[in-house]
């Protein structure tokens, strides 16, 4: 059976970027974007043009720049977003208008002090006059995780019938649970009339650490779009990681669900927008982190160095690092330090080997970490005689 591709829609410059402290110039966005181009992203959303004068040149220049993806501007349901964000998208070769509205209870009545009714007018309106500018036109019901599924459904219903290509479910607070999440999107998908006219997107926020959980069961039940942003940085607690998504896609082909990025890609990708926001990756990270590939222990070393498979269900090369790491600490047992010796230029025997271990445990009692230069200082005192 052919694999269904999932749509990923990248919102590192847009939702990525609202993290404190990581603003971007337009030069560094303009990097980020060629990269995600080339990374096999589909949609790259680019930004909120009317929210300032940067934002709205980094789209426009972003739009000229990139060849593959289609390109995404943000607004809300204002009509005056929807206009700046249409000028800004004037030259992307794949346009699209990502507009929306609050459906939730708590935001028809805090944000908005309105009712149901109201909302759902305006997020028609919203739909309506965005497609008169451009054929491809997502609509984001915020705070949909919140929202009672039977009034969501009249929500999406109603803009589908307006034109809607793409319907965003996001979970903006991140408060589901990927069962509940992924019951939404089977609702919908069963109870909205015309539904097979849109793709339903995936955009979850991660504050209980279950953003990629939700993602993936979105797409388990039905959604054909996840939104995403690389290393998982955004809003808060952040977004769905996409190097996450893509590689649990990879590595469970049962799902029969893939989609165009070049995995190998991935790894560089998150090392240049850790370094342009100037926001470390937390080393134990999934799939990009430093920790992702290194073991320490000495049984996982052991096995590792046996057959990568015991301890690796993903190919370090697939992800774009050159290879697994055998860290010597304190943990670490005579597999590991002879495997680490003969890579720099020593093959120890049994003998040596025992010798050279005391030597090591004395070292890496005082020391976090074991380094290649120790390891013939380690040699020497331990008088073997190879060095
Ligand atoms: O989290 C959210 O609801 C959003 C929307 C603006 C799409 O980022
Ligand atoms: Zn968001």
């Amino acid at each position: 059976m052919a694999q269904e591709h999932v749509q990923i829609f990248d919102t590192t410059l847009r939702d990525g970027e609202q993290v404190p402290g990581c603003k971007l110039d337009t030069k560094s966005k303009l990097i980020i974007a060629e990269r995600l181009d080339i990374l096999g992203v589909d949609i790259i959303e680019a930004g909120f043009p009317v929210s300032s004068p940067g934002d709205f040149n980094s789209v426009v220049e972003i739009s000229k720049l990139v060849k593959n993806a289609t390109v995404c501007g943000l607004t809300r349901a204002v009509e005056n977003d929807i206009k700046v964000a249409a000028e800004a998208l004037t030259h992307a070769k794949r346009p699209r208008i990502h507009t929306g509205i609050g459906t939730s209870e708590s935001h028809i009545k805090f944000k908005f002090n309105s009712n149901k009714e109201a909302i759902i007018e305006r997020a028609v309106a919203a739909v309506t006059y965005a497609k008169s500018f451009v054929e491809d036109v997502e609509f984001y019901a915020e705070d949909a995780g919140r929202t009672d599924n039977e009034f969501l459904a009249r929500v999406c219903e109603a803009v589908v019938k307006a034109g809607a290509t793409v319907l965003n479910i996001p979970d903006t607070t991140g408060y589901c649970l990927p069962e509940e999440y992924g019951a939404k999107i089977k609702y919908l998908k069963e109870n909205v009339t015309g539904i097979h006219k849109a793709v339903l997107s995936c955009h979850c926020h991660n504050d209980l650490g279950l953003a990629t959980a939700n993602s993936i069961a979105g797409i388990m039940n039905g959604a054909r779009q996840i939104e995403c942003t690389i290393n998982g940085i955004g809003e808060r607690a952040g977004n769905t990681s996409l190097e996450e998504v893509v590689m649990i896609m990879r590595q469970h082909p049962y799902l029969d669900l893939d989609t165009n990025i070049n995995s190998k890609l991935l790894y560089p990708t998150s090392l240049l927008v850790s370094e342009s926001m100037g926001m470390m990756v937390q080393p134990n990270k999934a799939v990009v982190g430093a920790n992702a590939f290194a073991h320490s222990s000495g049984i996982h070393q052991d096995g590792v160095i046996k057959n990568r498979e015991t301890y690796e269900i993903m190919d370090p090369h697939d992800v774009g690092v050159t290879e697994s790491a055998i860290v010597l600490t304190a943990r670490s047992g005579r597999a590991a330090l002879a495997y680490r010796a003969k890579n720099v230029g020593y093959e120890l025997d049994k003998l040596q080997l025992d010798k050279v271990y005391q030597e090591f445990l004395k070292l890496a009692d005082s020391k976090k970490e074991i380094n290649d230069e120790d390891i013939p200082v380690i040699i020497k005192a331990s008088n073997i005689g190879l060095v």
